[in-house]
């Protein structure tokens, strides 16, 4: 049976972690691709000298040519440029609207039929940009975001509970963005709700990290994060190609749920085979709702933007 195909764009910081845990879970052939000569190569042949040490897959290649690409059955974008001290995610819009178009492009020529997740910022715009240049099926793009913010929360959680980080689930809702909108209400830890465990004002004090959490990691070490955010983009690409039905906090296409009215925003969604399988509706109270619907308009706002560039 021919393998998966897994393209990665940019071999910057989260491109290349994400070539290298797709490659250590044999997630299929993967193929790192940079604009800048040498540097996919580069990587991938270092990660595959690693192979034989930790006995990881090895079936990695780096370029700088669309045409290794051909026929994936899964593309990440992370090309773009990440931001700097100072930067909020919205300052990268216009460079990474132009990248995020010219690699949606390559993406419709090469591989016509792959599953598309952006992770690029700001997330929610540039999923939209790259649904409207390739016009794949909404099933077909996502964003990766929910993923890492519902990460951290879990994390700080499990830190401050000093519980197994995998015992805590939570959900996750709104842009990328410092208004998204952690959900503590929907948060268990070992399936108990988690007020059951943590007082509300510590919990208001994580949700609050959790919103801040990019900039936290930008301050820290000049540029933004990747370990975790790449481990978010590899696991929703494992779960289409392996079908594993995961549910994650996710940017997707909605149109009626959650009466958003045809934008890429981050909701619950589950993924499997067919991409984007299902958008999972929770019952939301009115503060959530407002929420929500504040981050949204958020994202409304740089979708206009978006589409003055394209
Ligand atoms: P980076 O600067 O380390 O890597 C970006 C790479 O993209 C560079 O190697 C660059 O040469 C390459 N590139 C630029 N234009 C290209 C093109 N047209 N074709 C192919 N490659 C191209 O940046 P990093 O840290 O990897 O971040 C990448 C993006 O991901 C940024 O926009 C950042 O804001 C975003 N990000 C999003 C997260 C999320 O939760 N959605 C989390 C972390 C980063
Ligand atoms: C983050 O939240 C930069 O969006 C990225 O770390």
């Amino acid at each position: 049976m021919a393998k998966d195909k897994i393209t990665v764009v940019g071999a910057g910081n989260v491109g290349a972690t994400t070539a290298h845990i797709a490659a250590t879970r044999r997630l299929g052939q993967v193929v790192l691709l940079d604009i800048v000569e040498g540097l996919a190569e580069g990587k991938a042949l270092d990660m595959a000298e690693a192979s034989p040490i930790y006995a990881t897959g090895q079936d990695i290649l780096g370029t700088t040519d669309w045409a290794a690409t051909a026929d994936s059955d899964v593309v990440i974008i992370t090309s773009g440029v990440p931001r700097k001290p100072g930067m909020s995610r919205d300052d990268l819009l216009a460079t990474n609207t132009q990248i995020v178009k010219s690699v949606s492009e390559k993406v419709v020529e090469y591989s016509p039929n792959a599953f598309v997740i952006v992770v690029c910022n700001p997330l929610d715009a540039m999923v939209h940009a790259a649904a409207k240049t390739t016009g794949f099926p909404t099933q077909r793009i996502m964003g990766m975001a929910g993923a890492l913010d519902a990460a951290r929360f879990s994390c700080f959680l499990a830190a401050e509970m000093d519980v197994c980080v995998e015992d805590i689930k939570c959900v996750l809702m709104g842009g990328h963005g410092d208004d998204m909108v952690p959900l503590p209400r929907f948060t268990t830890v070992g399936g108990i709700p988690v007020s059951h465990f943590v007082e509300d004002a510590k919990i208001e004090a994580m949700v609050e990290r959790a919103r801040k959490g990019g900039i936290e990691i930008v301050n820290l070490m000049g540029t933004s994060a990747y370990y975790a955010p790449a481990a978010g983009a590899a696991k929703m690409a494992e779960a289409i190609l392996r079908d594993t039905r995961n549910i994650f906090s996710c940017c997707v296409y909605c149109d009626d749920e959650y009466g958003v009215g045809g934008y890429f925003v981050g909701v619950p969604a589950l993924l499997g085979k067919s991409g984007v399988e299902k958008v999972i509706e929770l019952d939301l109270n009115s503060t959530e709702k407002a929420q929500f619907a504040e981050s949204l308009a958020h994202v409304k706002a740089l979708v206009g933007k978006v589409d003055t560039l394209l």
